[in-house]
């Protein structure tokens, strides 16, 4: 016997030093959309997400708020975690950096990489941007000493730390990119990736002096140091796995078997600001304790205002619960996860918005409430007991379309195709003209199939925009009489010859622009 098939996804975790913006909810929506079709699908998932709470960068913002590191981070740990439930996130798991669990795992890496002989001391010399909580060298800096990245002026620093040899896998981590040609997609970030490598890979720091940053987790061979905390933080994707057991002796933790756990995870999705650290430092650091290499790395494009990416010290960002209160969840997660190419730019007017709303309203919520209408005013809402295959072709089309674009992480595409059948239908409907039909008690029959037609496909687009809309979705299958929404399989075999549907209020009410 088979078991299920499994899937374990990842968004980054957050840093708890800002509100959730529009950016990290695209992140978490588009995973998020992914986590559900795989449900949807028939695998068994692990959806995480998370907060990353340690670092100079926390301190400092709880410092300036008069507020303790620990509190600022329960503070903003819950404020994210409110965000996800308002915007239908179903994260089987929100992990903290601050949790024991997680400090005893970080724990344990660092020992395990220690007594490998990966970790020498050294002395750093450059600069570092605490925004974005990284190091550059000086050929690196924009114009006065400035971060290339956020344009925040950068600190030098001269400190003792302790470096990680990374730079023993480059060959490897070459290697293991150049053989898997899908494991770091799109392919232009895979380039980028390769492009890099192409120079000499140096070694990493993993540590802070305490003197200087407090707010982290001891090395477990230096009292006096804290782990860099994008060290701590790649870590929680393995916390998270439950692959390994800090309390057992070293040699029985899980590094050597990863059996029964989730590790390695089937795909980390993260901006491509964050790309780097995802496919280069988090894969060598795997390699060197011995454990497997994520299965896949998606890095997506970033929102923009003009040309500029939308960020919150620009005062540019665009709050999604805002836009929430004003069209609803489902709204606001087609309009990020349809209006973005996977991968890609997209530029965020409102405008484009509208017009994305209006697509759900008038098309699949036109569809959904005119099929559900005619079969009460028509057949006294039971679904007649026909075969109802009028878009038998459509549907199978369709369901190639979604699988094959999701096969190449073209979520944007395969949203595409399912609102393509909800137009295709409606064309349906206008070609069969029920209300012409409904007229003539001699073409009974005829009318029969067409509304059992529409129930079929109704059913399929529950099972299509669970994924995406899943308010809508679950609201439709209740108006279907379906106890859930089917998975995709399940939906083509459901029969609702007989049922009774209701119709109700539209799944997209019309906005009031004036
Ligand atoms: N804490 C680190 C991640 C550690 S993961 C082991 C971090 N956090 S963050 O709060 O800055 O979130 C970064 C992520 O937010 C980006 O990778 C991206 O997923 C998302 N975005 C932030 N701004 C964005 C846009 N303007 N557009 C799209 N997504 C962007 O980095």
């Amino acid at each position: 016997m088979s078991a299920r098939p499994r899937a374990f996804l990842t968004t980054p975790i957050y840093y708890a030093s800002g509100e959730p913006h529009i950016g990290h909810a695209y992140t978490t929506i588009l995973t998020d959309v992914m986590a559900r079709f795989a449900r949807q699908d028939g695998h068994d998932v692990l959806f995480l997400t998370g907060t990353d709470e340690h670092g100079p960068k926390i301190e400092q913002e709880a410092a300036s708020r008069g507020m303790s590191p620990q509190e600022l981070c329960d503070t903003m740990a819950a404020r994210f975690s409110a965000a996800w439930t308002r915007l239908s996130i179903g994260h089987d798991r929100f992990i903290r950096t601050t949790e024991d669990e997680h400090k005893a795992v970080v724990t344990a890496f660092l020992q395990r990489l220690w007594d490998r002989e990966q970790i020498y001391s050294g002395s750093y010399s450059g600069w570092y941007c605490i925004h974005e909580e990284r190091y550059w060298t000086e050929k690196d800096l924009g114009p006065d000493e400035t971060c290339p990245d956020c344009g925040r002026p950068v600190t030098h620093l001269e400190e003792t730390n302790y470096f990680f040899r990374m730079s023993d896998y480059q060959e490897r981590l070459v290697r293991q990119i150049e053989e898997n040609p899908d494991w770091i997609v799109p392919e232009v970030r895979r380039n980028e990736i390769l492009g890099f490598l192409r120079q000499p890979l140096g070694d990493l720091s993993i540590s802070r002096p305490k003197s200087r940053v407090s707010w982290g987790i001891e090395l477990p061979f230096d009292g006096e140091h804290v782990a860099y905390v994008w060290v701590d933080a790649l870590i929680n994707y393995l916390t998270a796995s439950g692959a390994i057991d800090p309390s057992q002796p070293p040699d029985a933790q899980g590094f050597d078997d990863v059996s029964g756990s989730w590790w390695p995870a089937d795909m980390h999705v993260m901006g491509k600001d964050i790309l780097t650290t995802h496919a280069v430092y988090w894969p060598t650091l795997l390699m060197a304790v011995g454990l497997p290499v994520p299965r896949r790395i998606l890095a997506h494009g970033w929102w923009v205002v003009g040309e500029t990416k939308m960020s919150k010290s620009l005062g540019n960002v665009v709050d999604p619960l805002q836009l929430r209160e004003e069209f609803g969840t489902d709204a606001v997660r087609w309009y990020l996860t349809r209006e973005m190419p996977t991968g890609g730019d997209a530029s965020y007017t409102p405008e484009r918005f509208l017009t994305r709303y209006d697509e759900l309203a008038n098309v699949f919520g036109n569809l959904a409430s005119r099929a559900t209408s005619m079969i009460v005013k028509y057949r006294e809402g039971a679904v007649p007991d026909v075969e109802g295959a009028g878009l038998a072709t459509a549907i199978e089309s369709t369901l190639d379309a979604v699988r094959d674009s999701l096969s190449r992480y073209r979520v944007h595409e395969a949203l595409g195709a399912a609102m393509d059948l909800a137009r295709t239908a409606n064309g349906y409907v206008e070609d069969q003209a029920p209300w012409t039909v409904a007229k003539d008690p001699a073409r009974s029959e005829e009318l029969d199939e067409t509304l059992a037609t529409l129930a079929r496909v109704l059913v399929v687009l529950t099972a299509l925009f669970k994924p995406v809309t899943p308010e809508a979705a679950e609201l439709l299958a209740q108006r279907l009489g379906l106890e859930e929404v089917p998975t995709i399989r399940g939906s083509l075999e459901i029969s609702l010859a007989g049922r009774n549907v209701e119709k109700g209020q539209p799944l997209f009410p019309r906005i009031d622009l004036g």
